[in-house]
Order: C-alpha cells, then sequence, then structure tokens
C-alpha cells in the first residue's frame, strides 16, 4: 500500500494532475491535465494532451514560441498558490512546527484553527496514514475551503484528517480522551483561552506549539501559560529565511523578502498534579504583584497593565548596582582644564 498522495507525486504526468508551468520570465501558472483541453497566455496555447504521459521535469513550447518548464507542485508550492480565505502559514514556519514540536508517524495531533488547511497538509504529512489530525475550525466556509484544498492536493480525503466545524474550547473535551492527545498546535488569536483544554486533552510530556503574528499575544500567551501551572516554562522564537539571487557573480542575498511572519512559542504538558520548577528568573516585580490575587487571572489582566510593572528589570534590562554606579563614578576622569 502506498502512502496517501505518493502515487500523485511521482511518474509520467497524468491527466488530472497539478503542474506548474513556469515561463522564461519566473512567472508561474498551475493547470489541472485536462484531456482536450488547452492552457491560454494573450500570446498562444499549449496542449494539455501534448503533456499528459510527459516525464515532470519537461519543458514545453506554445503557439508562440514560448517555452515553459512544467514540473509538479512541491507541497510548499502549493500551499503558497492554493485558494486561501484566511492567511496561511507559510512553509518555513510549518517546516518549523513539524519538527520544533516533534510530529512524529503515528502521532494524534489536535490543530486549530483550519483557515485553508495549508498547515494541517504539513501535520497530515508528518503523521502519516497511521497518524491523526484532528482539526477545530470555527468557521464553516473556511473548512469546507481546506477541505478542497486538501483533497486536490492528497488526491482525495486524507484517511489521517477529521475536520470539526466549532470552537475549540467547546468541542474539544467531547472529540478526545483526556490524555490522548501527543501534539497541539494552535493558530488562532487568542490561544490563551484555550490553555484548559488543551492541558486536559494532552498526554503528560505531550508538546503545546502556538503560532502568533504579533509580540503581544505572544508576551500574553506566555504568561498564561506560566500562570495556568501544568506546563514547562515556554520557549519562543522567530524564524527568518533569505533567498539568496544566484546570477553570474551576483550571488547575494535577494532585496526582497519576508521579514515578519509569526512567532512560535512551545510548551510541554507536565504530568497530572506535578508543577513546574521554580524558575530561576523572576516576571518582573509588577506581575509577581498579581499573584495571589484570586479575583484575577492573567487573561483578564495582562502583564503589562500596570505602569508600575514597567521597570528595567521586568523588561529584561542589565542595571549596574549602585555599587557598580559609585565605582565607575570614581573611575571617571575629569575633563583636563584647557
Ligand atoms: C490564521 S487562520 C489559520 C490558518 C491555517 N493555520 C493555515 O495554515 O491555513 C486562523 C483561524 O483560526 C480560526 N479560529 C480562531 N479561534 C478559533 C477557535 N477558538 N476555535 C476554532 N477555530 C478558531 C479562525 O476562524 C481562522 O480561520
Amino acid at each position: 500500500m502506498t502512502a496517501t498522495g505518493s502515487a500523485y507525486r511521482r511518474g509520467p504526468f497524468r491527466e488530472g494532475d497539478r503542474v506548474q508551468l513556469t515561463d522564461p520570465k519566473g512567472r508561474m501558472h498551475t493547470i489541472t491535465l485536462t484531456p482536450g483541453k488547452q492552457f491560454h497566455t494573450h500570446r498562444g496555447h499549449v496542449k494539455h494532451d501534448d503533456l499528459i504521459g510527459a516525464p515532470d521535469g519537461s519543458t514545453i513550447t506554445n503557439t508562440a514560441g514560448t517555452e515553459y518548464l512544467v514540473l509538479r507542485p512541491l507541497l510548499s508550492d502549493y500551499v503558497m498558490s492554493m485558494p486561501r480565505g484566511a492567511a496561511v502559514v507559510y512553509p518555513k514556519d510549518a517546516g518549523q512546527i513539524v519538527q520544533m514540536a516533534d510530529v512524529f508517524p503515528g502521532a494524534t495531533v489536535v490543530e486549530a484553527g483550519v483557515g485553508s488547511g495549508a498547515l494541517s497538509m504539513s501535520l497530515l504529512r508528518a503523521v502519516g496514514d497511521t497518524g491523526r489530525v484532528h482539526s477545530f475550525e470555527r468557521r464553516a466556509d473556511f473548512a469546507e475551503i481546506a477541505r478542497a484544498n486538501a483533497r486536490a492536493f492528497f488526491g482525495e480525503d486524507h484517511p489521517a484528517w477529521t475536520v470539526s466545524v466549532g470552537d475549540l474550547v467547546e468541542e474539544l473535551p467531547g472529540a478526545v480522551e483526556p490524555g490522548s492527545v501527543d501534539r497541539v498546535v494552535l493558530d488562532m488569536l487568542a490561544p490563551w483561552e484555550c490553555l484548559e483544554v488543551v492541558a486536559e486533552a494532552l498526554a503528560p510530556g505531550g508538546v503545546l506549539i502556538c503560532y502568533v503574528a504579533t509580540a503581544t499575544q505572544l508576551s500574553k500567551v506566555a504568561e498564561a501559560m506560566r500562570d495556568f501551572g501544568s506546563f514547562t516554562e515556554p520557549e519562543a522564537w522567530e524564524s527568518l529565511v533569505r533567498g539568496w539571487h544566484l546570477e553570474g557573480l551576483a550571488v547575494r542575498p535577494q532585496h526582497r523578502m519576508h521579514g515578519h511572519t509569526g512567532f512560535l512559542i512551545t510548551t510541554r504538558r507536565l504530568a497530572p498534579g506535578v508543577t513546574p520548577p521554580m524558575r530561576k528568573r523572576r516576571p518582573g516585580k509588577g506581575y509577581a504583584a498579581q499573584e495571589g490575587d484570586e479575583t484575577t487571572t492573567p487573561a483578564e489582566v495582562p502583564p503589562g497593565t500596570d505602569d508600575a510593572e514597567w521597570t528595567s528589570e521586568a523588561l529584561g534590562e542589565r542595571v549596574a548596582s549602585e555599587k557598580k554606579m559609585r565605582k565607575l563614578a570614581r573611575g571617571v576622569v575629569p575633563p583636563s582644564p584647557r
């Protein structure tokens, strides 16, 4: 038995395959090979029949003499060109998510939201046919686009994928057994609202990874993870990928790049009843002042609400001690009189 979609990824072009045509200026066009159809531009056309049966990586010349390179799109090409309702997770971040959340073959993964399904496809690739990806999406129209996108890529409905329409917080408890989920991936506006249901679903040692677009979301989810108490100390990062221009002697970084996509933050579920070991560094005086105040939660009173919290220490700035400042002052040589 072959893995889902693998039959569509190799061999000569067949009817129904999506192929990518690249013209001499680097412009790409994606077509689905259909017997009897033609691919037209304002200058000439190509017959689909001339491509069906040709090997992947062929060239074809249209009726106006323009030569095209023809290749099957890779998953990374496909997600960037497929129909989208919401912003997609870019391939560079999807790669980080799969690797850093350790999404393994056979894993049970919960994902929310689905958006256009870009990340879902990478997760499905990683868990394979024996794993399970249970994705949740609030918007039925987005879920439908995502299902259609994945079906077009894998050639059928992926057997490891379940898409549920609804809010993760409401749907997850009824959808999975407590402690049965290996990995949870959240790409949504307010991941901190989902921590309770995620903690309940995750197996001890399971990984939660969140993709957020702004530093304010990053801060809020990090503090909420800490405050929740059943997770390890979170780790956050971003990745910047800079393409290179390769032409003759002009080998240099490209002038344009995607300067920002999002931030990633991971944490791991502790065993039931285990609290995280004491952190060496406290988050700052202002934040600590909220502890013991049982009328509020970090989600209601985000860090930084009180102006008194914005100290140099809380921002992680190095502050010289009084003693060091006195020593420095003694060492300052006054300017000599002219
Ligand atoms: C940026 S999109 C996700 C894009 C997706 N990861 C991709 O790569 O195509 C965020 C989605 O999360 C959904 N969403 C937000 N909060 C949600 C929640 N609590 N439960 C389920 N879906 C949610 C939104 O409707 C939206 O479609």
